[in-house]
């Protein structure tokens, strides 16, 4: 089954007004002069830019999505955002897991699990993160981490629909060192097969599954054009519109 590639930008903690805005409607400019995109694009800029760049993006079919929210729809939990809060500004997507949240903020794939939860019952689209670190690796144990996270990590009503994968290995990220096509498509076929064994083979089908770490123009092309890669999560490369859209015009046909 042919699913649609999606190009995701994560800004992390980048981006004032005035460029994160320029940013935003650069990318929408360019889309919209794509036309047809035979790819999804969305940006995921810092929650104080969201009502801006969501503004800067109308019309062009760029959405918009959170990186974090909390588990719960409101209540005192100073400094959070809820996944109720970023729907209710227009988003359509939020990311959870990520492996700077899991290891920042000590992340358990309960958590994350609890949030992918709120996420779908706000109406939004949840991002769910996975990736195992160099140590891991070297272990040998990159199957095991991925799998442990993953069917720890997916939330209960988890659909093609509703739900989006991203394999982001944590020595990839903001480093220059990507996965290689064969350590890539590897993760990426197991996440295939857990997810036909845990949500049938239809919906395991149609439910995108992300690479991300230091995906760039240079690489984007051979890691999507891979049978089970449906996408990219892009950080640094998603801060110039340029790399963005090289990385996008990329994916396969
Ligand atoms: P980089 O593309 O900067 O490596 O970041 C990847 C990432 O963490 C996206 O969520």
């Amino acid at each position: 089954m042919a699913r649609r590639k999606l190009i995701a930008g994560n800004w992390k903690m980048n981006g004032l007004r005035a460029d994160g805005t320029a940013l935003a409607a650069d990318v929408a400019k360019r889309l919209k002069a794509v036309g047809q995109a035979r790819y999804d694009m969305l940006v995921c800029p810092p929650f104080t830019l969201v009502p801006l760049v969501l503004d800067a993006v109308k019309g062009s079919g760029v959405d918009v999505g959170g990186q974090d929210c909390h588990m719960q729809m409101k209540g005192a939990h100073t400094g959070d955002t809820s996944a109720a809060m970023l729907k209710d500004l227009g988003c359509s997507h939020v990311i959870v897991g990520h492996s700077e949240r899991r290891t920042n903020h000590g992340e358990t794939d309960g958590i994350v699990k609890a949030k992918a939860e709120a996420a779908l019952a706000a109406g939004l689209v949840a991002i769910v993160c996975i990736g195992e670190t160099l140590e891991e690796r070297d272990a040998g144990k990159t199957l095991e981490i991925n799998r442990r996270q993953l069917l720890g990590s997916l939330p209960d009503g988890a659909n093609a629909a509703n739900t989006v994968v991203a394999y982001e290995p944590v020595w990839a990220i903001g480093t220059g060192r990507t996965a290689t096509p064969e350590q890539a498509q590897e993760v990426h076929a197991m996440i295939r097969a857990e997810l036909v064994g845990k949500l049938g083979q239809e919906i395991a089908d149609g439910l995108r599954v992300l690479y991300g770490g230091s995906m760039n123009p240079k690489n984007a092309k051979e890691l999507l054009a891979l049978p089970d890669i449906d996408g990219g999560l892009i950080g640094g490369a998603a801060l110039k519109a340029d790399d963005f859209f090289a990385v996008a015009e990329g994916s396969p046909a």
